[in-house]
């Protein structure tokens, strides 16, 4: 078996006890699946299921970004480390840090504070021994936090800053919540702070629609997996395999879609809080938006929200790219 094809082991997901979460998946649940085109935000993908099928993702031959990402972030932390000679690393969406390594790495010169945020309190559980084994004298401070809500940093004490926004989770937001999720980062920066954001690039349809359509069936279960999350959480009655995965490149927003379509018409319930789903034969449920961005593109977007293009980095298929972001110099365009 090929090193990249080795099972993970797989987490049995429990029901959720804790009641802010349980109430906000029942709000988004009525909310997408009541509405004219249905839909789901993508973060409800992540339980412990959806989070072991992701990393097996991955590992996928067709899903290129997260290696691409990874080797160009081992290239070039050096230069990002002069560029900005941070000395708190606040990594957004840090899971267990093993993205961070190769910056915490390079800025072992002037970094004093690791805060790692994620919405996965065990995923942090997981980062702060390695680290200040690896990094003796590092102050690792793990911030439970749901980052696609609007997020208030510590106060700064140890600045510069580097925010770092990796593995290419920014074009899992839609652009309204792209925009006030920059502007509310880009309000917490001093002028010396920096941002880096790892995004994957508008590349060939077929490349990219092969990545979230692999022929081992991994996206389509990790799609699935909402409707398991949503019968197992809220009393629904979804029969998944009624549904067939399907990866749509729409060109005009850039943006890869994840959809299940209904194979026949049928009647869903969702038990909690007792509504009743019509599916047509055919319809789509989108379950993931994932942008791939043009560095003109994400240059305008970052201006509006008052954030300069200060410095990018890409593999040579320009498959991924790493930019480093600074607060503007000039008012930002309202
Ligand atoms: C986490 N995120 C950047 C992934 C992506 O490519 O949008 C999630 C994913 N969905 C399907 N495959 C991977």
């Amino acid at each position: 078996m090929s090193p990249l094809r080795r099972p993970v082991p797989m987490t049995t997901p429990t029901r959720t006890t804790d009641p802010v979460q349980l109430a906000a998946l029942r709000e988004d649940v009525v909310r997408g699946l009541t509405a004219e085109r249905k839909t789901l935000p993508p973060k409800w993908l992540y339980d412990a299921a959806g989070s072991d099928l992701f990393q097996e993702i991955t590992l996928l031959p067709e899903y290129y970004a997260t290696r691409t990402e990874q080797s160009l972030l081992g290239d070039v932390a050096g230069e990002i480390a002069a560029a900005t000679c941070a000395r708190t690393l606040i990594e957004l969406g840090a899971g267990a840090s093993d993205k961070a390594a190769a910056l915490l790495g390079a800025l072992a010169g002037t970094v004093t504070t690791y805060q790692p945020v994620d919405i996965s309190a065990h995923a942090l559980a997981l980062t702060a021994p390695s680290l200040t084994d690896a990094h003796p004298g590092l102050s690792v401070r793990p911030l439970v936090a749901d980052i696609s809500a609007p997020l208030d940093l510590p106060e700064a004490d140890d600045g510069p800053w580097l925010i770092a926004f990796l593995g290419g989770t920014l074009g899992n937001l839609l652009p309204a919540e792209r925009a006030a999720f920059l502007g509310g980062l880009g309000a917490q920066l001093e002028p010396e702070d920096r941002l880096l954001l790892g995004v994957q690039l508008v590349t060939d349809p077929a490349r990219m629609l092969a990545a979230y359509d692999d022929t081992a069936g991994v996206t389509a279960q990790f799609s699935r997996g909402v409707l398991h999350r949503i019968n197992r959480e809220l009393g629904a009655d979804f029969d998944p395999d009624a549904f067939e995965h399907v990866a749509y490149w729409d060109a005009e927003n850039q943006w890869i879609e994840m959809r299940l379509r209904a194979r026949e018409a049928q009647t869903v319930t969702v038990a909690d809080p007792g509504i009743r789903v019509h599916f047509a034969a055919g319809e789509d449920l989108r379950t993931e938006v994932s942008a791939k961005f043009t560095l003109d593109g994400l240059a305008k977007e970052l201006m509006a929200v008052g954030l300069d293009l200060a410095v990018v980095w890409s593999d040579p298929s320009h498959l991924v790219a790493l930019v480093l972001a600074a607060p503007s110099t000039s008012l930002p365009v309202s």
